[in-house]
């Protein structure tokens, strides 16, 4: 009956809580919910036990009117094996199990692995594939069934990354480079997010994960490596002047382009993306306006100042932030 209520409140928590840590996609996410596992049966076994003993000794208590019984040194030895003896070697089991799988996760065998850098900022990834000369934003696409190290970084304050389904928390600290390898077991949309308080707008770093089939990854990256289009209408080509004069170049690149900025988000596919802002906003033609025009509507405490444009100038930069598929 106890254990009903304990397994029912649990998994009503578990569920309620976290993006599905136990519901891996992910061989290292797999790992740490098998320790999860472990521990959640020892700690109902123990939680089980003292309930069981506690109910003895209340009912005992009541048969004998509250009087211990005399020369009993049933309650010492109880002391020494139930309160000394049994939690040591519970506690010892657990310290064991956790090592063993963390110095399992830490393990960095030699096979070769798909390099990506994630670089943290205030409040947005920048995401590199270095080896392909692709670079995108709050954004992580995978293979599916190959290693991937990410290599991590931070440009200010400490963050943490965290793709629940994927595998456990990485910090990303300024000044150091921290590794961590990921194997996706399936195909499909994972959510990310910053796991360390790191500002006003630390909820609103969301990293889209997704996990592709590995023909399709290749497609994706080679696909992504391609400089941006040239703009195809007068606008748009008008826009890009926009983008050039009015200060979006000196924070954003756009592959193929004067604009080489690296403080901002690299735009060269930026059309592509399905949200704007690391996830607050959707990718529409609004709310690209409202973000470019002013960004502290959209996400207060974000570093993107706003940019001062006439209806037309907006218009033209509209058509051609379009243009980067
Ligand atoms: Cu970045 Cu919290």
């Amino acid at each position: 009956m106890v254990a009903a209520v304990v397994l029912v409140t649990s998994s009503a928590l578990v569920s309620a809580c976290g993006d599905g840590a136990l519901d891996p996609k992910g061989e290292e996410a797999s790992t740490v919910a098998g320790l999860w596992w472990v521990l959640f049966a020892v700690g109902t076994v123990v939680f089980v036990g003292v309930l069981a003993v506690l109910t003895v000794a209340v009912r005992r208590g009541e048969r004998s009117g509250g009087e211990p019984a005399p020369d009993d040194d049933s309650g010492d030895r109880f002391v020494t094996w139930g309160g000394i003896a049994m939690p040591s070697v519970v506690l010892l089991v657990v310290v064991v199990a956790g090592v063993w799988v963390g110095r399992d996760l830490r393990q960095s065998d030699e096979s070769q692995a798909l390099r990506v850098e994630v670089t943290a900022h205030q409040y947005w990834w920048d995401v590199e594939y270095p080896d392909d000369d692709v670079r995108t934003a709050n954004e992580l696409h995978i293979p599916v069934g190959e290693p991937v190290d990410l290599v991590v970084r931070s440009d200010d304050v400490i963050h943490s990354l965290w793709v629940p389904k994927l595998a456990g928390k990485i910090d990303l600290v300024p000044g150091h480079t921290n590794e961590l390898r990921v194997e996706a077991t399936e195909a499909g949309d994972l959510s990310g997010y910053c796991a360390e308080f790191c500002g006003l707008q630390h909820t609103n770093m969301r990293l889209a994960v997704t996990a592709h089939e590995p023909d399709a990854f290749d497609e994706w990256l080679a696909e992504r490596s391609q400089p941006a289009p040239e703009p195809s209408s007068d606008r748009a080509t008008e826009g890009q002047r926009v983008f050039i004069d009015q200060g979006c170049a000196r924070c954003h690149r756009v592959a193929g382009t004067d604009a080489e900025g690296d403080i901002g988000p690299d735009l060269t596919h930026l059309a592509s993306r399905p949200t704007l802002a690391a996830g607050v906003v959707d990718n529409t033609r609004g709310a690209l306006g409202g973000w470019v025009l002013d960004p502290q509507q959209t996400k207060p405490g974000s570093l993107m100042p706003p940019t001062r444009l006439e209806a037309e100038e907006l218009h033209a930069l509209l058509d051609y932030l379009e243009t980067l598929e």
